[in-house]
Parts: structure tokens; C-alpha cells; sequence
């Protein structure tokens, strides 16, 4: 079951799993069964919101520009003048990211999501197309024992990136500042470059969800996004990147004149946030193929459609088409072909970004799982660099 909540110092966790369709894993490693211990990963949050914690390697990304303050914004010109300068510096942070991943920054290439039900292999038999890992802060922060030591032993060989799951970006409680104060110093622990959650809400009334949940497409819901994302870039001291999601049910908009219609397709509502919080894009091509499915859409008009050129990171996984009217993101199966052709799609246009497979239950052979590896980096390296994408 995976896990989350308590142990972050987020808000408690009142509800069951939603156990519809939409229903997504994400590193499920059984985290509830571990005790949570003392150990050297263990950190103190301080009382800063930019965390204390020393880095092992440290980056140029990560120089400070934290405010201090994880909520609440100042009005006025004033208050105004204070968040286009924000903007206009995580703007500048972000480019300058992308800009090092396309020349010399360690992170590219193809990744896997470092579940423990795969540390042993990644750690004895790594595939050579394996260039970097992804980790799930929550399944590590505040915790002892052998898996974030096989965490270490991992950050010492490969690059980590942190993929967050429960900043709940879209929700209207407020950004909890104990979460970002642990998720601050677990990320400059490991020296991520950037740090990316999701483009949804999952916590209501200070009870999780436990789902990443679907937003409207509006000018409101993005700009509440993005003000959040900026607020949590200040917090973490870092670049953030916001993913794409898969969803079952499309939400409502919230136009007055037509209140089932949203204002705006996926594409533009994740380029209205990114836009605004000068932010990146984490661009997940397996949701784009499987919300094409569910709400009948063409995945390659759609994702063409995306804000490409803000794409730090690519995500794909399996799905499962057992149910003919209904396509699910369980990262449980292997990739399939039309992943495989939606990527290539996409890496034309956005260049030689990393590109990481999430693949989180049912796990295959090593094997099976380096073939798909190998096959990844195979699509990577025929990507045209940006100057060639169309
Ligand atoms: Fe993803």
C-alpha cells in the first residue's frame, strides 16, 4: 500500500484510498509496515522554511533566494512589484535549468522511479542505459533504516531527482509549512536539480485523499497553482517542475454562463500555470495516451499543444487496456507501443530531455525491465536537439 502523510508532517490521513478508476500508485513499497526510526537521514526541519540541511552535492540551482514565508502574500503595488520579481527570477532559474540539461547537467539520459522493490537489482546489476534515479520524498523523509540507506548507496553512483506526491498544488488548504521544511532539506540532501509534483489537488480540509485528483481547467485554478508553485519554489530554494496527470472524470469549469464547460484544454491550462510561476513542465506522455483514450481526444494534437518548450523531464509507464471503454494508469504493465511512438513524438519536438519510466507494481523480470530501459534510451538518442525540433 503506498504510503504517505504522518511521517511528513502532513495533514492526517482520515480517508481510504479512492478505489475507482482513477486509482494510481506511485511507488508503492509498503511504507506502512516500516517502522520509523532514528537514523542519519533523519532531519530536523528547523525553523526555516528554506530547511538546514547539509548537501552532499551541493548546485548552482539551489543558491538561495527563499523568502522565508511558505504562505500568505503581500497586497498592493508593492506586494505586487515583490511577485513579478519572483516570477521574472524563477523564470530566469528555470531557463537557465533548462539550458544546463541540454549541455552538461549530470541528469540526463533515461532514469527509473527507485522503488525497493528494485534497489537490489539497481544497485548489483545496473543496466548501462541507466543514468540517473527518481525518489518519492514521502516514502523517505523523517525514516530510518536499510531503504534510505540503499538511497544513499544509490545518490553516491547515479544522479536523484525528487518527484513529490502530496504538495496537493490545486487544493485550497493551505501549503503546509512543516511538509515543505522536511521536503526542503530531503531534497538538499540528495542534490536534486529541480523538484516536481503534480497538477492536481489531493487534500481537503486537511484530509488526504490519497489521489493525485483532477483540476478545473481555468484561468482561477491556474492562477491559484501557480501562486502555490511559486510560494513552494521560494520554500524549497528550487526550480519545480509540475506534471501532467492522468483523470477519470473531467472537472467542471467554473464560467458562470456555462458551468460544465472549462475555460481551456489540459494543454493550456498547464501552459497558463508554467507561464505564471516560471516554472517546468514534467511531461508525463503515458497520461496524455491514456486521457486520450477516456475522453477522446488525438494525444499527439494534444500534446503538441503542451508548453514543449518548458519540458524539463518525461515520464512513461504502462497501462492497462483490459476494459475496453476504459484505459488505466497502473504503471504496472509494460510500456506499449503506442507509449513508445507518443514518445518519440514528443522528444522530437522537445529535444534530448530525460526521460524516466515509472513502473511501480507487477513488477517484470530485471531483464524484461532493462530491455525497456535500453529501448527508452534508443528513442532518446535519435531526439533532434532543440535547435532542429520543429
Ligand atoms: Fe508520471
Amino acid at each position: 500500500m503506498w504510503w504517505f502523510g504522518a511521517a511528513s508532517g502532513h495533514p492526517r490521513v482520515g480517508h481510504r484510498r479512492f478505489a475507482g478508476p482513477g486509482r494510481r500508485r506511485h511507488g508503492r513499497d509498503g511504507h506502512g509496515s516500516q517502522p520509523r526510526g532514528d537514523s542519519s537521514r533523519r532531519h530536523d526541519a528547523g525553523t526555516r522554511c528554506s530547511g538546514d540541511a547539509g548537501s552532499r552535492r551541493p548546485r548552482d540551482t539551489r543558491s538561495g533566494s527563499s523568502t522565508g514565508r511558505c504562505e500568505g502574500r503581500e497586497t498592493g503595488r508593492h506586494g505586487d512589484q515583490e511577485e513579478e520579481a519572483r516570477q521574472r527570477r524563477w523564470l530566469r532559474r528555470g531557463f537557465l535549468l533548462r539550458q544546463e540539461v541540454e549541455g552538461s547537467m549530470p541528469v540526463r539520459g533515461v532514469g527509473l522511479g527507485l522503488r525497493w522493490a528494485l534497489t537490489e537489482d539497481i544497485l548489483e546489476r545496473p543496466p548501462p542505459e541507466l543514468a540517473w534515479l527518481e525518489v518519492a520524498p514521502e516514502n523517505y523523509m523523517r525514516r530510518g533504516g536499510r531503504f534510505p540507506a540503499a538511497l544513499d548507496a544509490c545518490a553516491e553512483r547515479w544522479p536523484i531527482v525528487t518527484h513529490g506526491l502530496t504538495m496537493s498544488l490545486g487544493g485550497a488548504d493551505p501549503l503546509s509549512p512543516e511538509y515543505l521544511r522536511t521536503l526542503a532539506a530531503f531534497t538538499k540532501s540528495v542534490g536534486t536539480p529541480w523538484h516536481s509534483d503534480h497538477l492536481c489537488f489531493g487534500i481537503v480540509d486537511g484530509i488526504a485523499l490519497h489521489d493525485l485528483l483532477p483540476l478545473p481547467f481555468t484561468r482561477r485554478a491556474a492562477d491559484h497553482v501557480a501562486e502555490r508553485v511559486l510560494r513552494a519554489q521560494d520554500a524549497l530554494g528550487l526550480p519545480m517542475a509540475v506534471e501532467n496527470i492522468s483523470y477519470y472524470a473531467h472537472p467542471p469549469g467554473l464560467r458562470p454562463d456555462s458551468p460544465r464547460e472549462a475555460e481551456m484544454d489540459e494543454a493550456d491550462f498547464a501552459r497558463a500555470v508554467v507561464e505564471k510561476a516560471g516554472c517546468s513542465l514534467l511531461l508525463d506522455v503515458n497520461n496524455v495516451f491514456v486521457n486520450s483514450k477516456n475522453h477522446g481526444f488525438d494525444a499527439r494534437r494534444m500534446l503538441a499543444k503542451m508548453p514543449l518548450d518548458r519540458v524539463v523531464q518525461i515520464h512513461v509507464a504502462g497501462h492497462d487496456e483490459s476494459d475496453p471503454d476504459l484505459v488505466i494508469d497502473t504503471h504496472a504493465e509494460p510500456l506499449k507501443n503506442e507509449v513508445y511512438e507518443l514518445l518519440s513524438f514528443a522528444l522530437e519536438r522537445t529535444g534530448p530531455v530525460p526521460v524516466l519510466l515509472e513502473r511501480d507494481d507487477n513488477f517484470p523480470s530485471w531483464e524484461e525491465l532493462s530491455g525497456e530501459l535500453a529501448a527508452l534510451d534508443a528513442i532518446l538518442r535519435r531526439a533532434p536537439t532543440r535547435e532542429d525540433a520543429p
